[in-house]
């Protein structure tokens, strides 16, 4: 049968192949929010997504995708830099394909990172939040059609998604370099037009904290296949409504003023995980 597990193995020998080293313990996804996370790593090999079989890779290119692979003191890890997003048209699958890869490369623990818009009053823009759980409002499903059991289960259980440990972990990492980080649930809409006044009230109804266009695809995968998964979101903005207009330019300007602190975070949370049990 060519299934999933096909694929990625495919996909896996592929890298293998090119750098041979390559097996993370722990996978990064660098977010618009993180993107100069890459630096903490020590002897990076990188590898375009278009190297790579089966991985989807962005037509219109301002940021290839790239996989790099490297070490932060004793941590192998892997990191997405130039994450896909259902907007651009990719399935909820496709985007969720390269932490997929990073998992059968062998991390089993998953960090996303990601910009997100504040919709609980309090949350301002350039703070950190550490994701507690998620608000699935994308109409999408990674796990749509066929299942692939050597992979994982039909019916995932969710109801852990966020991995109670490693958010302790950003916690106390946070603590130890200096900084607030708040927590909360992130909804993910479908984008790619900021959300009205009105679907803000209503996902401030419904429970979120913040809201994204990205990130939920990939939780849901990597749990399916048994990793376990943080998420260390940048709020960006006050979502729509709550403050002035939305701009993608000042999402991206407060996410490069926020970002010396969200590597700072990471990194102190990198060294926690190296020195508890282990990623595993
Ligand atoms: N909405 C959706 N996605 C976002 C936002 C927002 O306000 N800010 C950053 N990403």
């Amino acid at each position: 049968m060519n299934g999933l597990l096909e694929l990625l193995e495919e996909s896996a020998a592929a890298i293998r192949a090119r750098v041979p080293d390559a097996a993370p313990e722990v996978a990064l996804v660098l977010g618009s929010g993180l993107a100069g996370a890459v630096r903490l790593l020590e002897d990076p090999r990188a590898l375009p997504l278009a190297d790579i079989p089966h991985v989807p890779t962005p037509s219109v290119s301002g940021h290839p995708g790239r996989l790099v692979f490297g070490r932060v003191g004793r941590l192998r890890l892997g990191v997405l830099q130039g994450r896909l997003h259902t907007y651009e048209g990719w399935s909820a699958a496709q985007t969720a394909f390269p932490v997929r890869l990073l998992i059968t490369l062998g991390a089993r623990v998953v960090v996303l990172t990601n910009a997100s818009g504040g919709v609980r009053e309090g949350l301002r823009a350039g703070d950190w939040m550490v994701i507690t759980d998620q608000l699935n409002l994308s109409g999408k499903n990674p796990l749509e059609g066929p299942n692939d059991a050597r992979v994982g289960p039909r019916f995932p259980d969710l109801s852990q998604a966020y991995d109670p440990g490693l958010r302790g972990l950003l916690l106390r990492a946070a603590d130890a370099a200096g900084l607030p980080l708040q927590e909360g649930v992130y909804a993910m809409m479908s984008g790619p037009s900021y959300e009205t006044p009105a679907e803000i009230r209503m996902l401030r109804t419904l429970g979120a904290d913040a809201v994204g266009m990205s990130t939920v695809p990939e939780v849901i995968a990597a749990v399916h296949m048994g990793a376990r998964v943080a998420c260390l979101s940048c709020v960006t903005n006050a979502a729509a409504g709550l403050g002035g207009k939305l701009s993608h330019a000042e999402v991206e300007a407060t996410a490069r003023e926020a970002e010396d602190g969200g590597v700072r975070i990471l990194r102190a949370f990198l060294d926690l995980l190296a020195g508890s049990a282990g990623p595993g």
